[in-house]
């Protein structure tokens, strides 16, 4: 079951979603046990140093996982009820790019740099309704213009590698809106690679249309900073496993798991500096998965680790309405240390 408790059915609810990669130095357990749920118009954040397995779980649900050696080892993956695990691949190539689109880190990765992205995003047009060519490019201006690309028209006609990165990330935007009905938009680090004015625009962008458009966000993220301005939740992440799931004004006053403290320790303490923190100001490193067992992946990092840590996994407990973690000796139980 997912970890909180909305009245309406989740848009996205994942259940117990395990995949691996069978390595040549061994089992790679990237996502365990995972339960995490979407809400419809909800913005959830997953976040989690490097490694933790934010893109595997973005690309199990797109089912991008590459497979050999990847392997979705368990799980369920429902989209509105339908599993999409069980989609054949051409039923999840309509489904990618119409009901789930994806944007990423680096657009020039996603973009085709022979077309111009007018044509690239009247091509969506074009494939979920029978528009002519005309009326599809058309339609791909007033996306340009509501994406806030200026010169609409005249931009239409540029080629990727003519446009700045924030510009082509707005145009993977207006493509990813060209869909349909754009029900879940999976963001993967989307602003990383931009500078900070930009970033700033391009997640009051998305916010934007979440409202407009009605649709649902995962936004993969680094940064504490754009979880606090951007989403409603937060799942944080670490070693393949969900350690705290919480609304996020509810996980920044109060949090839990003492990694998802550790994070928010490393939060911008002032506006001017939002974006410029990473996580890396947690003592030591994320262990290797491969080396990793039933203990709490964090107990070798932990300043309240106990032999029970080492022992096993914690079960879930909750802090409060839809707040849950995976903790033996929790911040609110425990001070600093037990
Ligand atoms: N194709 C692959 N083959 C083997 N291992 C993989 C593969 N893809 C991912 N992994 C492993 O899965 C784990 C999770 O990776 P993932 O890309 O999801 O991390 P992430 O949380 O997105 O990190 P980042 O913040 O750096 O993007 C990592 O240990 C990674 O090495
Ligand atoms: S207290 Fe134990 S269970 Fe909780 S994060 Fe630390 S090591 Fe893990
Ligand atoms: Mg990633």
């Amino acid at each position: 079951m997912s970890d909180n408790n909305p009245t309406q059915a989740p848009l996205l609810d994942i259940q117990d979603l395990q995949v691996n990669f069978h390595t040549r130095r061994g089992l790679v357990r990237a996502v365990r046990n995972l339960n995490l749920s979407i809400n419809e118009g909800e913005t959830l954040a997953l976040v989690g140093e490097s490694g933790c397995g934010k893109s595997v779980t973005a690309h199990a649900i797109t089912r991008l996982v590459p497979m050999p050696p990847g392997d979705i080892a368990s799980g369920s993956i429902l989209f509105r009820g339908d599993n999409l695990l069980d989609l054949s691949e051409r039923e999840m190539r309509t489904l990618r790019g119409s009901k789930i689109s994806m944007i990423f880190q680096e657009p020039m990765t996603s973009l085709n740099p022979v077309f111009t992205i007018g044509t690239q995003i009247a091509e969506v047009f074009r494939t979920h309704t029978n528009m002519g060519k005309k009326e599809a490019f058309e339609k791909a201006v007033e996306l340009l213009d509501l994406v806030k690309i200026p010169a609409p028209a005249k931009r239409a006609q540029s080629y990727p590698h003519q446009l700045s990165g924030g510009m082509r990330q707005r145009a993977m935007i207006a493509m990813a809106l060209a869909s349909p009905e754009p029900g879940l938009m999976i963001a993967d680090e989307p602003t990383t690679a931009l500078d900070v004015t930009i970033q700033a625009q391009i997640l009051q962008l998305l916010s934007e249309l979440k409202e407009r458009v009605g649709m649902s966000i995962l936004l993969i993220t680094h940064d504490m900073g754009v979880v606090a301005e951007t989403a409603d939740r937060v799942a944080v992440m670490y070693a393949g496993r969900k350690v705290e799931d919480a609304p996020v004004e509810e996980l920044f006053a109060n949090p839990q798991h003492p990694y998802a403290a550790g994070l928010l320790g490393c939060q911008p303490s002032s506006p001017q500096n939002k974006g410029a923190h990473r996580l890396e100001s947690i003592d030591g490193s994320v262990p290797d998965l491969l080396s990793i067992g039933e203990e709490c992946p964090f107990s070798n990092r932990c300043p309240n680790a106990s032999d029970r840590c080492r022992a096993g996994f914690p079960e879930k407990s909750e802090a409060g309405p839809n707040h849950a973690y995976w903790c033996h000796h929790p911040i609110s139980n425990s001070g600093v240390a037990s």
